[in-house]
């Protein structure tokens, strides 16, 4: 059985991509920071359709926490699924952090975004990569907002263009093992990500989309599943926007 290790899959985004992808008979470890309850429900779900899944809980800022995690990991992989490998990595875990004009933000917020959107997915990458099957496949989850500038989310968009590069690198440092990088950017998705979207501001980003309407972590989660297959097996340091077409 392949495995594939989805942080943040307690809600939202990670959760559907973790159903999704145990629907094609993948093994999954999905991580929570908080939500012990909510992960337990996706594993839950996941077993009573057939699948295996296990949830454990990470911080991605708390970077010196990595090495115990990725003992955890290989610990699991043995006990719970036979299997000394994972197959598929999925850096999805993400805040939406301070919010505000570059004037107003401030050195905590950034540091806040920086930890989590981006040194977190950098070092748990760097950390699993010796349990990381050869052939394997890193998908980080970026966002529209790399491509394009909306007010108040400079700091946010920016990190995401930086986990754009780092999955480029990623596809270039570790090609000697045939492990391929993409990142995938969603537009707006509808969750509770930064405390949700109210219903003016979804009317206004589903006029600024082609398809009319924003996604639903569904929309996500099924794409990145069919990522996470053979079908993708020679897509390798791309960005793809799945957005519906938004700001085009
Ligand atoms: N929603 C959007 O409009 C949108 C658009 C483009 C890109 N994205 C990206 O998509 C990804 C998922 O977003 P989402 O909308 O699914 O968000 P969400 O509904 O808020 O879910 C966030 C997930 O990440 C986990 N998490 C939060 N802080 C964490 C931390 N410090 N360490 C580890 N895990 C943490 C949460 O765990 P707990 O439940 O335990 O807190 C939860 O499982 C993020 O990277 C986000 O930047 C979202």
């Amino acid at each position: 059985m392949k495995v594939a290790i989805i942080t943040g899959g307690s809600r939202g985004i990670g959760k559907s991509i973790a159903l999704n992808t145990a629907l094609r008979g993948v093994g999954i470890i999905l991580t929570y920071k908080s939500g012990k309850d909510e992960a337990q429900s996706v594993v839950s779900e996941i077993q009573s359709k057939g699948g295996k899944a296990i949830a454990l809980q990470l911080d991605s800022a708390k970077i010196k926490s990595f090495s115990e995690f990725s003992e955890l990991v290989k610990k699991s992989l043995k006990n719970e699924f036979g299997t000394e490998t994972f197959d598929f990595l999925v850096n999805n875990a993400g805040i939406s952090g301070q919010r505000g004009s570059i004037l107003e933000a401030t050195e905590e917020g950034f540091d806040e975004l920086v930890n989590v959107n981006l040194k977190g997915p950098f070092f748990l990458t760097q950390k699993l990569i010796p349990l990381l099957a050869d052939g394997g496949h890193i998908v980080n989850i970026s966002s529209g907002l790399a491509r394009f500038a909306f007010p108040n989310t400079a700091i946010y968009g920016s990190l995401k263009s930086a986990l754009e590069g780092f999955t480029r690198y990623f596809a270039k440092e570790f090609a000697s093992r045939k492990i391929r990088a993409n990142s995938v950017a969603p537009g707006a998705v509808d969750t509770e990500f930064g405390g949700g979207k109210d219903s003016s501001m979804k009317k206004h980003l589903s006029e600024m989309t082609a398809l009319g309407k924003i996604a639903d972590a569904e929309d996500v989660g099924l794409f990145v599943a069919s990522l996470l297959t053979d079908d993708s097996r020679f897509l390798n340091a791309q960005r793809i926007e799945l957005s519906g077409g938004f700001y085009i």
